[in-house]
């Protein structure tokens, strides 16, 4: 039986008494071959950054999230997974898990594959993808999952940074209706960059695809030589368990790298604490693997509570916008976790595709990755939960590892869109300019002051870039990036990214790597790329070009660039809107002024600021008179 935790108060009154008996019972939430001895050894000190988290535990990851509870509960579903045709699902039992992750894991083993190697896995939202992570885990590889809406040149750039020997893909995948190329993105990426010895292909499609002979297998036929039993590799809770690139204000994705003990322990506590499942109830969790909310919240936390995870191949609004619902009343599910990007799409449809279907199954609703407007909050409680179903807005960051700001079910409900208070064990703090803490209501930039056993331990390959990231800003303190305000009663509430990251649907694009990618167009002298007000996606992409001499602007031009950018990164970070101008807003040491373009492109032309500072002020009003054009 998994140890619950679900009393908030008590939990942070624990902390608060014995922060080490807290901590401890963190961990014994896992089961250990090692039980820990030391709970953390940590220094956010930028000239001694250390952070390790049980350290003396050994454990596997897999044990922990497959077989414990495929000897208790064989025969229960642990992944119900729903397919992109509506009405196609298929159920997972615990027993089939792991006979599927041994299978996995020995096919990876018997080529060659083992601890520490690095595997890229570029897949569809199928039962393989988590077979695949927890077939890695069982072997002590380290996995990166990369988003199948990256493109071959944004996989071979990941590919590359981390080193890996083999990639686990498929054919092809679905969504919404619609395929991706996933296999010859594959072959595209591998043309690029050397070192990968294996390519494992699962068959979804049928697809006619390209096999190099020594190097691919189809993974229905690999499995078919394997053993079935895989025993699991003791690991040190400090042993890497994946890297997941994710973007910074810089044009490079960053490789954050997570452990093993710390992580797991951290995405169960945090997963139990929130939705509150018991075995039996069937939590679906609408993100994709490729993000950290696939990771942690679709595959590690869930699978490690021995609760039944929903793996979703589909879209929301597909066939039409009652897709969740429709699934809801189906598969009685009782926690819905989603983004307020889905919540605002469907939301625009009208509330009869929710009402015609049964929703009395739901317990808790959640919304993940990007501030949710109290007007979306309002319908998905109101509509979506019948007014009776609690939210869970839960803030975190692909660097946490899991939630640590979140309302839990039986607070109380009153403010839309406040993240509320941090998790027990969480110790945050707003600072001003001059890093100082704000006391009482106010508003600042959002610290970590200690560690939590989910913490991102490193840059792959770069140390120093996760020193100068995090921990240089506000020394001693890990800094989020996220400014908060916090209100009279203490609770918080996140005002947004205050680097030159925007979220996009939910999804975390750096700027600097839309510029770069439009540089790259034959046509383009200069880019700078903003965030703007989106009703939908919560921000849009905003492009300011300037051509090179000799370049004019044409009907196809628009089009060559959005083409531009999903080459190099992906249809993900598609641009919205594609400004062509004359000039940027510089400084006269050449800097240029991205809170003017940001205002232009917001349509908040009145509150520009001082602009006389500017190289050629004239510019500001081309640039308005321009942007109105685009609107
Ligand atoms: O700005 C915050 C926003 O998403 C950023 C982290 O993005 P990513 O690493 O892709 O992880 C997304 C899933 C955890 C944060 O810096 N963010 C995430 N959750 C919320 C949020 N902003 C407001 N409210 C949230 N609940």
């Amino acid at each position: 039986m998994i140890k619950t935790s679900r009393d908030r108060m008590t939990d942070a009154a624990l902390f608060e008494e014995a922060p080490d008996v807290f901590w401890k019972g963190v961990a014994e939430r896992l089961k250990w071959m090692t039980l820990p001895s030391e709970i953390s050894d940590v220094s956010f000190d930028k000239d001694d950054l250390h952070i390790r988290w049980y350290a003396d535990g050994t454990l596997n990851v897999a044990e922990n999230c497959v077989d414990r509870h495929a000897e208790a509960r064989p025969d229960d579903t642990a992944i119900l997974w729903i397919g992109d045709e509506p009405g196609t699902s298929k159920e997972i039992s615990w027993r089939e898990l792991h006979h599927e992750v041994c299978h996995m894991a020995n096919v990876l083993k018997a080529r060659g594959v083992g601890r520490g190697d690095r595997v890229i896995l570029y897949m569809p939202m199928i039962p393989e993808a988590a077979y695949a992570m927890l077939a890695c885990a069982r072997i002590g590889a380290v996995h990166s999952v990369v988003f199948g809406g990256f493109s071959p040149e944004a996989l071979a750039s990941r590919i590359e940074d981390c080193g890996a020997v083999a990639v686990i893909t498929a054919d092809e995948g679905r969504r919404g209706g619609k395929t991706v190329p996933l296999k010859a993105n594959v072959d595209a990426a591998l043309a690029r960059v050397s070192g990968v010895r294996l390519v494992l292909t699962v068959q979804v499609t049928g697809k006619d695809i390209h096999f190099v002979h020594g190097r691919d297998y189809w993974w229905h036929e690999a499995r078919e030589e394997v053993p079935t039993d895989c025993p699991t590799e003791e690991m040190s809770a400090e042993d890497p368990l994946f890297i997941l690139y994710t973007s910074g204000s810089t044009g490079k994705p960053k490789g954050v790298l997570h452990t093993s003990g710390g992580y797991l322990a951290w995405a169960s506590y945090t997963h139990d604490m929130i939705f509150q499942c018991d075995p039996g109830d069937v939590y679906w969790c609408a993100a994709d693997v490729g993000w950290i909310t696939g990771h942690s919240y679709i595959v590690y936390g869930p699978l490690a509570n021995g609760i039944t995870t929903v793996m979703f191949e589909g879209v929301p609004t597909w066939p039409d916008a009652g897709r969740f619902w429709a699934e809801i009343e189906r598969h009685k599910v009782n926690v819905l976790y989603t983004a307020p990007t889905a919540i605002r799409s469907l939301m625009k449809d009208g509330d009869s595709f929710v009402t015609k279907y049964d929703r009395s199954s739901l317990k808790v609703l959640g919304s993940v990755g990007e501030p949710i407007n109290p007007e979306a909050w309002r319908w998905y409680h109101e509509v979506a939960g019948d007014g009776k179903v609690p939210i869970v807005d839960t803030w975190w960051q692909t660097e946490t590892g899991g939630v640590l700001i979140s309302p839990i079910p039986g607070d109380p409900m009153t403010k839309p869109g406040a993240a509320t208070k941090p998790m027990p064990g969480i110790k945050t703090a707003l600072l001003d300019q001059d890093a100082k803490p704000i006391e009482g209501a106010g508003n600042g930039s959002l610290v970590l002051t200690s560690s939590w056993p989910g913490q991102m331990r490193t840059v792959y390959g770069d140390h120093q870039r996760f020193i100068d990231t995090y921990f240089s800003a506000f020394p001693g303190n890990y800094f989020t990036s996220d400014g908060a305000r916090r209100d009279e009663d203490g609770d918080i509430w996140i005002t947004g990214r205050v680097d030159d990251v925007i979220n996009v649907s939910g999804h975390r694009m750096g700027t600097a790597e839309v510029e770069s990618a439009l540089v790259a167009h034959e046509a383009v002298a200069e880019a700078a790329v903003v965030g703007y007000p989106h009703d939908i996606k919560g921000q849009g992409i905003w492009c300011y070009v300037i051509l090179k001499a000799g370049h004019t602007s044409h009907d196809s031009l628009g089009k060559e660039l959005r083409q531009q950018v999903r080459t190099e990164i992906g249809p993900v970070a598609t641009p919205d809107v594609i400004q062509i101008a004359p000039g940027l807003p510089k400084t006269r040491s050449g800097k240029i002024m991205r809170r003017i373009l940001r205002k232009i492109a917001e349509g908040e032309t009145s509150s520009l600021g001082d602009t006389s500072t500017l190289a050629e002020p004239e510019i500001v009003d081309v640039l308005i008179r321009g942007a109105e054009g685009e609107r």
